[in-house]
């Protein structure tokens, strides 16, 4: 039988996760939640974020603040940080989760989009770590949890900026852990493959389908194995059988391969097809 998932180190009181209003992230807030853990959650969409605050308050015993922040500016992460320390917090988990998803070949994204994904996913992961491991490594203390992708381990067509943006989470990931667990912080990588979220259009995209199917996982799941990696210390994870092989063999399939698929694929974008 697995181990019941406990509390980490019982100094570290508060975690933050960041798009914690739906799918992945919500699940980490309602898992953290239910652990005992004081909550910071921030996401852009006030009226949901409120609704996943109350929902957790009425189930759990712990304190819940929002911050309805849009972290797809370069500014956000700053701001994020100056009023969690205005709030007298000390965060001792960082779950850094919110991201976004679209297809399309990179020269059609809209430039406000791409500019978003590398903000969202590259620069606010990037300085949120940088603002809270500084106090993490002061204390001795913490963890940091960036979802990155199993779209990490092959460049594919159809998803550069998304896929790039995860490669570069993964890299950044790595470096940090071995910077900051000099000084008893830990750094993890969560890696999902195919989740049953609101990432996808679902007229696109038959999610529901898909989990039934067992082709997606349920995002508690996947929260529930990320949380586990993290305090564990594990360096990276990639919850699920099935995602796990999805990663091994797509650094399998030769380059030619891919290249042929991107002519020949029907459901492939093309040209003029991105958002
Ligand atoms: N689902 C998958 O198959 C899958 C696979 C691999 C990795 N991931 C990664 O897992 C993470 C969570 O995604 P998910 O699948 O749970 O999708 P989701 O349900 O769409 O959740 C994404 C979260 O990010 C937030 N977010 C998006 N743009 C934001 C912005 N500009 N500012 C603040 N928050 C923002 C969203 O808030 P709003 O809803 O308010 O915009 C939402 O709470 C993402 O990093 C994603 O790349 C997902």
């Amino acid at each position: 039988m697995r181990k019941q998932l406990r509390r980490a180190d019982e100094k570290l009181r508060t975690a933050l996760v960041t798009g914690a209003c739906s799918g992945i992230g919500r699940a980490f807030a309602l898992r953290l939640g239910s652990l005992g853990y004081e909550l910071v959650l921030v996401s852009n969409r006030p009226t949901e974020l409120a609704a996943t605050a109350r929902e957790i308050s009425a189930a759990h015993p712990v304190m819940v603040h929002t911050i309805v922040s849009d972290l797809a500016r370069p500014e956000a992460a700053e701001e994020v940080y100056r009023e969690v320390r205005d709030m007298g917090l000390e965060v001792g988990i960082l779950v850094s989760n919110a991201g976004f998803f679209f297809f399309g070949e990179a020269v059609d994204a809209l430039p406000g989009r791409a500019n978003a994904m590398l903000q969202l996913h590259v620069v606010t992961p990037s300085l949120l770590c940088a603002c809270f491991g500084r106090d993490m490594r002061v204390h001795g203390r913490g963890h940091i949890l960036i979802v990155s992708s199993i779209s990490a381990w092959r460049d594919f067509p159809g998803i550069s900026y998304y896929g790039a943006s995860k490669k570069y989470l993964r890299g950044f990931a790595r470096a940090l852990r071995s910077e900051l667990g000099v000084y008893g912080v830990n750094v993890t990588c969560l890696a999902p493959g195919p989740t049953a979220t609101n990432l996808y259009d679902i007229d696109v995209v038959p999610v529901e389908r898909a989990k039934r199917l067992g082709i997606m996982m349920d995002p508690a799941t996947v929260a529930e194995a990320g949380l586990r990696a993290m305090f564990a210390g594990r360096a990276e994870h990639i919850p699920g059988w099935l995602a796990r092989a999805m990663a091994c063999l797509s650094v399998l399939v030769p380059q030619w391969a891919i290249d042929l698929l991107r002519r020949h694929a029907p459901w492939l974008p093309k040209r003029g097809g991105a958002g």
